[in-house]
């Protein structure tokens, strides 16, 4: 079986990437991918299927790697446009700042397509995007917060996500949501992680010798998992038990984290998959082959796992397969 069906079979989105194959396909077509980096292992997972997913279609696809830049990522737009590719993929790091060169884009008539992110510009700028709803994926961290711990108090720190990224921005709102009702629970301290294990780490160091050794923290929340398992290593050097003495919640579903679940050093994340490749793919053939404007927000799921799904089993499916 192939990495993108095995991939399709772990999301159960298997349907979305095989309804709309027309008979010309992608075949020959040169397609522009501008991807963030690789600040964590979902982003590095995404990459390896995207190129995996062009290969077997037979997609020409020009990857430019931006380094967390956005200023790089607007000179690989600018690169494909002067190219003159078939259409772009792009996953913004940030969210603002995109206006005048999607607009190049458009006017090259060049279809884009947003991937895993979104981004505060008209909706006509861009073909689709191929996301998750992020607030719903910080509701569902913080409805699991509020049921694991019952009427006990709790504070919480936030690992958030790159500053002006929407993940970032969507999933403390979506956790503030899902935490609102519960007078017992609070948000003590919030900074960024950037995304990365090692920020995480050093993030969540601070946190506890703010904390008096962390003695007062009952749980870290963080916007990806790589960033919940550098806070594990923390909690750790710090002579704590991640997982008992401090709960910690995150997203993504990578294999890592199942691996600290089963280990018993992490308690809850919701999944993102980083098959984000197929969705857009197939919206483009349908547009490129047949003028099929497609929905204009691609919502992939967001499944909760904890400790009762088979964290080992969720490892030994998912490792191998791009993470
Ligand atoms: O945009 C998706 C987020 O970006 C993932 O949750 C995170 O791991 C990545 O870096």
């Amino acid at each position: 079986m192939s990495i993108i069906k095995k991939l399709a079979l772990v999301a159960g989105i298997g349907a979305l990437m095989s309804s709309t194959a027309y008979a010309e396909g992608l075949s020959g077509k040169v397609i522009g991918f501008s991807q963030i980096g690789s600040e964590s292992g979902w982003r590095a997972a995404e990459t390896s299927v995207t190129k995996a997913e062009a290969e077997r279609l037979g997609v020409d696809l020009k990857f430019a790697d931006a380094q967390q830049k956005q200023e790089n990522q607007i000179k690989a737009l600018r690169g494909f446009i002067a190219q003159g590719v078939d259409a772009i993929l792009i996953a913004p790091v940030v969210s603002t700042g995109w206006e005048e060169v999607l607009t190049e884009a458009k006017d090259a008539e060049i279809p884009v397509v947003l991937l895993d992110r979104g981004i505060d510009a008209p909706e006509d700028l861009y073909l689709t995007s191929v996301a998750s709803d992020q607030v719903k994926e910080g509701r569902v961290a913080g409805e699991w917060l509020v049921g694991a711990v019952g009427d006990k108090d709790c504070k919480v720190v936030e690992l958030q996500g790159t500053v002006g990224s929407s993940p970032a921005i969507n999933r403390k709102q979506g956790f503030e949501e899902g935490i609102a009702a519960a007078s017992n629970i609070s948000i003590i301290r919030s900074q960024t992680g950037d995304f990365t294990r090692s920020k995480g780490k050093e993030v969540m160091e601070g946190f506890l010798k703010a904390e008096g050794g962390g003695a007062g923290i009952c749980a870290v929340y963080a916007h990806n998992d790589d960033m919940a398992v550098g806070a594990i290593q923390a909690i750790k050097d710090a002579g704590l038990k991640p997982g008992t003495d401090i709960l910690v919640v995150s997203i993504d579903a990578v294999p890592d984290i199942f691996s600290a679940m089963a280990a018993g050093e992490a308690n809850a994340t919701v999944e993102l998959t980083p098959n984000m490749a197929g969705p857009a793919f197939a919206a483009l053939d349908a547009y490129l082959n047949a003028g099929t404007m497609p929905e204009k927000f691609i919502i992939t799921e967001s499944k909760l796992y904890t400790p009762t799904d088979d964290p080992q089993g969720e490892y030994d499916r998912r490792k191998g397969l791009g993470y």
